[in-house]
């Protein structure tokens, strides 16, 4: 049986009660924290910064997964590990030298993502895929939660699945972006190893209980 990691995704949350909701992932049956950096440059909205993430480090009792969408993600790789991110993921399109700034981020200790734009095409990263621990397709446009889903989505998955079993790779596959119970298990059945729900799960009536539906109907 497959285990789906879930990710619910911290921008969804309620800022003036964060320590409440960071509680609650730690409780539920979420795997990971998903955290969303915006520099209102790389996209059109900015999120939160370093401050914010020292503060979830604090409380968080799982993995937290940063996805950075800012230009120039090389400039603050050291402080993102300092901040105790365990997986660092940056874009394909906001990297010139992507497979130094891999090697910059496993330097740190971290595990290193790559996301990519709903416009990038996953054959661009077959020269790179062993050293990328995973991938992170998006499956809206990056900047905003509670986007609607992109169906293309799921042929881009299944071309990634691909190419990862063709070189052998290990790499594990991210969606990212208007993950809902409407699609999880078509997504995990394509090759989605890790599901991020931002919307989905915290303006649920019961976002613990939506967490573990989640959990179990892609545990297939
Ligand atoms: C979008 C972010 C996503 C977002 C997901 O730019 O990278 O992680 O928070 O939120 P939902 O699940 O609401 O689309
Ligand atoms: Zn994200």
């Amino acid at each position: 049986m497959k285990n789906t990691l879930i990710a619910p995704s911290v921008l969804a949350a309620d800022f003036a009660n964060l320590q409440r909701d960071i509680e609650m992932i730690n409780n539920s049956e979420a795997d990971w924290f998903h955290i969303d950096i915006m520099d209102g440059v790389f996209v059109p909205n900015i999120s939160f910064g370093m401050p914010v993430l020292e503060a979830i480090s604090k409380h968080a009792k799982k993995t937290i997964d940063v996805h950075l969408m800012i230009v120039d993600p090389d400039r603050y790789i050291k402080t993102f590990a300092d901040l105790g991110s365990n997986i660092l993921t940056v874009h394909y399109e906001a990297c010139t030298h992507l497979h130094r700034t891999l090697q910059a981020i496993k330097a740190e200790g971290m595990k290193a993502g790559v996301a990519l734009n709903p416009h990038t095409n996953v054959s661009l990263l077959e020269d790179v895929i062993k050293d990328i621990d995973m991938v992170c397709i998006m499956s809206v446009n990056p900047g905003f939660g509670g986007q609607s889903f992109i169906e293309n989505t799921y042929k881009k998955v299944r071309q990634l699945k691909e190419i990862i079993t063709r070189n052998n790779a290990s790499t594990i596959i991210e969606i990212d972006g208007g993950v809902t119970s409407k699609n999880a298990v078509q997504l995990v059945e394509a090759g989605a190893d890790v599901l991020v729900a931002g919307n989905f799960v915290f303006k649920a009536e019961n976002p613990p209980e939506t967490i573990s539906e989640l959990k179990k109907m892609t545990s297939i």
